[in-house]
């Protein structure tokens, strides 16, 4: 992120549908060069959120503001936004170069000008000389990349893209991130990205706003949303998390790995046995009965190697949260 200036602010918004759904009071600040995630369960209100951004609907309270004007009462193609949708909206009788090139004959731009520009998009999106292509001749990870392309093409102020990856398979997916995120940086273009995948959200973003029924429940960093969850929620959304009742209301949070574990080890927080031991490559998954319980840990191979099943072991807890009731 090159600055702190604002892009994008979301003040006290609010669209509720006739039948009661919807967000409320939402409140954000999108920096400008700001890779900026919505991360949510389905139907938290995430694609409500970036649909109002976008000006494909209206809000019933609150505003929206780009670079300090209010954009709430234009319709889409007026708002320095371009959309990314899951389904790729391409048009299927068209070739990849007139999908691309739409856009920009409406907005009168000369044709060369679209030629040359077209020639720059397609090859930040790697797929130079897919031009004459239609659609259905493309994978649908190629299909996303032109969609890409024909939002970049726009010049938007602000990039909205609503669960775009989602379509696809897993290898085609992770390495459309990585394009995703390079082609942010280099562009140090301002994006609201939709998603519903953790991981996704901690790849790709400076922050994440977690979302739950149609409210906002922490805004932060990928490592403060994952070292300290501001709600019990967050904890349970984000990444693996072990959850002990303190018998008082209030709930202990540990994650797997701050775990520590001893073998005959006394004076830890909590004392089982080995359940399990699981070798999931460069580290390993060890599970430990505790009364009713069954923690998870995550262990160093050297560590694991001395234990076994039904060892007697006590745990320390490394890093811990604790939320009240
Ligand atoms: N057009 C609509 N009419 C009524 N309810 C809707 C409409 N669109 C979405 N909803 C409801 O609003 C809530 C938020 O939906 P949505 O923003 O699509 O969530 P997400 O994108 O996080 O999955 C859900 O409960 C959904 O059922
Ligand atoms: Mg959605």
């Amino acid at each position: 992120m090159s600055n702190q200036n604002v892009k994008l602010k979301i003040s006290n918004m609010k669209k509720v549908y006739k039948n009661g759904d919807g967000v409320d009071n939402i409140n954000i600040d999108v920096f400008e060069g700001e890779f900026l995630t919505m991360l949510g369960p389905s139907g938290c209100g995430k694609s409500t959120i970036l649909r109002t951004l976008g000006g494909f609907l209206d809000i019933d309270g609150g505003d929206i503001e780009i670079d300090g004007q209010s954009v709430k009462d234009l319709p889409p193609e007026q708002r320095p936004t371009a959309m990314v949708f899951q389904s790729y909206n391409l048009w299927p009788h068209m070739t990849v170069f007139d999908n691309l090139a739409f856009g920009l004959k409406i907005r009168k731009v000369p044709k060369d000008v679209i030629k040359e520009e077209i020639t720059k998009a397609l090859k930040l999106v790697c797929m130079e000389g897919f031009d004459r292509k239609y659609p259905g001749q493309l994978s649908g990870g190629q299909q996303q990349r032109v969609a890409i392309a024909r939002a970049l093409l726009l010049k938007p102020s602000v990039l909205l893209l609503d669960e775009p990856f989602s379509a696809l398979d897993a290898k085609i997916r992770s390495q459309m991130r990585e394009e995703l995120k390079k082609i942010q940086e280099d562009l140090n273009i301002t994006v609201v990205f939709v998603t519903h995948d953790q991981t996704e959200a901690m790849a790709l973003s400076h922050r994440i706003v977690v979302m739950n029924k149609g409210k906002v429940e922490q805004i932060g960093t990928p490592t403060e949303i994952y070292d300290t969850p501001a709600t019990k929620y967050v904890a349970s959304f984000i990444g693996e998390m072990n959850f002990f009742e303190n018998g008082d209301g209030t709930t202990t949070a540990v994650r797997p790995e701050d775990i520590v574990v001893e073998k005959d080890g006394e004076g830890g927080d909590i004392e089982g046995h080995i359940r399990t031991i699981m070798i999931l490559g460069h580290y390993v998954e060890v599970n430990i009965q505790v009364g009713d319980n069954v923690v998870k840990t995550y262990l160093s191979r050297s560590v694991a190697d001395i234990l076994k099943i039904k060892d007697k072991v006590s745990l320390s807890f490394h890093k811990k949260c604790v939320y009240s009731a």
